[in-house]
């Protein structure tokens, strides 16, 4: 018994540092981990109620066509109001590009590009 319990420990260690060293080519894992809980579209996610209530035009991150690499980036080491800083512990900088990349790849579903009900003309 005491020796399955080692192995499977050991098979899940292995598949751990295989994760690590393994190249993440894409980054929409990292985007959902440490960005769609605050920036998916929809109600629900802080950054995007706070973006909308400033009157961004697409409050998501996903969807916008007008936000460029240099800014992200400032704004996820730096943090932004309400919005925490990243560390390059947390997200290096390849990461933090391959979000880049995943978020301007994506097209928002066509119901959540209509524009918010309450927002002033
Ligand atoms: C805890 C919630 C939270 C998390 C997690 C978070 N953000 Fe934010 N983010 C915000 C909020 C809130 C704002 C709006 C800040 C303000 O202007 O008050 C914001 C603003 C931004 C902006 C600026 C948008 C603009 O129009 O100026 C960018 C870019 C951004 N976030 C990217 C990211 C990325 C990329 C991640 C993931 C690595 C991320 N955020 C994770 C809450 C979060």
């Amino acid at each position: 018994m005491n020796k399955l319990l080692t192995l499977s420990l050991l098979a899940a260690l292995g598949a751990c540092s295989a994760k690590q060293g393994e190249m993440v080519v894409d980054g929409s894992e990292n985007y959902e981990r440490y960005c769609a809980g605050c920036h998916n579209p929809g109600p629900g996610h802080p950054g995007t109620m706070l973006l909308a209530e400033k009157g961004v035009r697409v409050p998501s991150l996903i969807g916008r066509k007008d936000l460029d690499y240099d800014y992200l980036h400032s704004v996820v080491r730096q943090g932004l109001i309400e919005m925490p800083p990243f560390r390059p512990t947390e997200l290096s900088d390849t990461e933090i590009k391959q979000i880049y990349d995943h978020i301007m790849a994506q097209k928002l579903p066509a119901a959540k590009a209509q524009p918010a009900k309450n927002r002033a003309p």
